[in-house]
């Protein structure tokens, strides 16, 4: 008996360090984790949205990160989770070609800054894009992101079918196709409250070849919750053959081959 309520204290003990306020990141794990921002009229930047760092001077985000109240983007800020914030200017932004205003569907745009973030801090790695085709071989992957107080958390979450999913997506007006395979992945953990809610906040798994641990991004958060609930939340899929070659294009980078992508870290 003494054993039993033993364990169930350490067990309550661990989950209060992990859902604790102060979840500790490796610098692998958000270096390449960005929030965009929009100057306000006051000077203040109101930040409202994620994405992540590809290197060069190339952003990755959301098509619905793009515009605030008629304002354009005009601020990424770097390091945030880190603890080491710096912002970085937009210079331009592309949005995928197929995106519409109606529809979730191709929820991605590319800003290029005028800065080059590595050039000016070596803290600031990108991230490399998993281009391989489902399934992604753990079946769990991380979001990482900021919830609606504004602290980052990182959430392990399970994937869930593109079938399955689709039940709890019946098509509507702004997803006309459900949860199709092609477009997204979705993905939850229903047993956790809180986790990465902004648009945009990156989807991603760490993996590790001669002891460098480097992320992949699998996805984008485009809607719904992933987690406190059943229904799955709905992500950009990168890897799609309608995704990634655009980014390759834009970006003028290779995602295809991993090992390439991890030899710059
Ligand atoms: C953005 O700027 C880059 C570098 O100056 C340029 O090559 C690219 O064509 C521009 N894209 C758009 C959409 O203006």
């Amino acid at each position: 008996m003494a054993v039993c309520i033993w364990s169930f204290v350490f067990v309550w003990i661990s989950l209060m360090i992990r859902l604790g306020k102060g979840q500790s990141f490796e610098p692998y794990e958000t270096s390449h984790v960005a929030l965009i921002g929009w100057t306000q009229r006051s000077g203040a930047i109101k930040f409202d949205c994620a994405g992540s760092y590809l290197g060069k001077n190339i952003i990755l985000t959301g098509a619905r990160c793009l515009e605030r109240d008629g304002a354009l983007a005009d601020v990424v800020r770097l390091g945030t989770a880190m603890g080491s914030p710096m912002d970085f200017h937009v210079h331009n932004v592309t949005v995928h070609y197929r995106y519409q205003a109606e529809y979730y569907y191709h929820n991605m745009a590319i800003i290029i800054l005028k800065e080059d973030p590595q050039a000016v801090s070596s803290r600031f790695k990108p991230a490399c894009i998993y281009s391989h085709a489902p399934p992604i071989p753990e079946g769990r992957v991380h979001l990482m992101g900021r919830d609606a107080e504004g602290s980052y958390l990182k959430t392990e979450l399970d994937l869930v079918d593109s079938d399955k999913c689709h039940e709890y997506y019946s098509p509507t007006k702004k997803l006309k196709y459900g949860a199709l395979l092609v477009c997204c992945m979705c993905a939850r953990n229903a047993e956790i409250a809180k986790c990465a809610s902004e648009l945009g906040s990156p989807m991603q798994i760490i993996l590790e070849k001669n002891g460098k641990r480097v992320p992949f991004l699998v996805g984008q958060k485009t809607i719904g919750r992933s987690c406190g609930t059943k229904v799955p939340g709905i992500y950009t899929r990168l890897s799609s053959d309608g995704h990634l070659p655009w980014i390759v294009t834009i970006a003028r980078m290779d995602f295809y081959n991993h090992d390439a992508c991890m030899e710059k870290y």
